[in-house]
């Protein structure tokens, strides 16, 4: 069972449902008036993305787009490959990118600079975890779930080895799985 290799839980599912419903509260402030698209990064974001949108009363459009991950390795290689992109025309939109993690911020600094070409008429970054201690670029997320400690954590999306997306909370996994 997943749930035996997790050594700690860092985020329960009350903790996130109870911080995502913050967060859509500050979106419906900061778009009332306007008609954003808001882009899930997959797979990371899928699970974040479906609750956040959920807590959402504006009107709204989704896309998704997915990105190389690591594989099995626990940090960057900074090679960003994108393997679907965007179905919708971004110029003059207000987007906003839904991550699960800012770690390095080569993912993201690479997107908002392939972004940023089609002319959108912002890019806002949401994410769900921010580990700013391991930042390598100069990207600096607008809406943040929470800072989280300089450590691989698992759950809620994230994975490490495409395991452990389906665990509802966020947690850090025990050392032998590494091994
Ligand atoms: P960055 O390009 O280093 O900012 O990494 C962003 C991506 O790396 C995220 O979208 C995740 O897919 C992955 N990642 C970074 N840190 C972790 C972690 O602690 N657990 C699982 N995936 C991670
Ligand atoms: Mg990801």
């Amino acid at each position: 069972m997943i749930h035996e290799d997790i050594e700690r839980v860092y985020f329960t599912a009350e903790e996130l449902k109870e911080r995502i419903h913050a967060l859509g509260e500050q979106f419906n402030h900061d778009y009332k008036d306007k008609f954003p698209l808001f882009v899930s990064v997959l797979k990371g974001s899928f699970i974040f993305m479906a609750d956040l949108m959920r807590e959402l009363d504006i009107y709204c459009h989704m896309d998704f787009m997915t990105v190389s991950s690591y594989g099995k390795s626990t940090t960057s290689t900074g090679v960003v490959k994108i393997t679907k992109d965007l179905s919708y025309n971004i110029e003059n939109r207000d987007v906003v990118l839904v991550e699960d993690i800012l770690d390095s911020g080569l993912t993201l600094a690479y997107l908002i600079n392939y972004l940023s070409m089609r002319k959108p008429a912002s890019i806002k970054i949401c994410t769900l975890l921010d580990k700013p201690s391991r930042r390598r670029t100069g990207v600096v997320a607008d809406y943040v779930g929470f800072i989280c400690p300089d450590e691989f954590i698992v759950g809620y999306g994230l994975d490490y080895g495409e395991k452990y997306r389906n665990l509802p909370y966020i947690g850090v996994l025990k050392e032998y799985i590494y091994s």
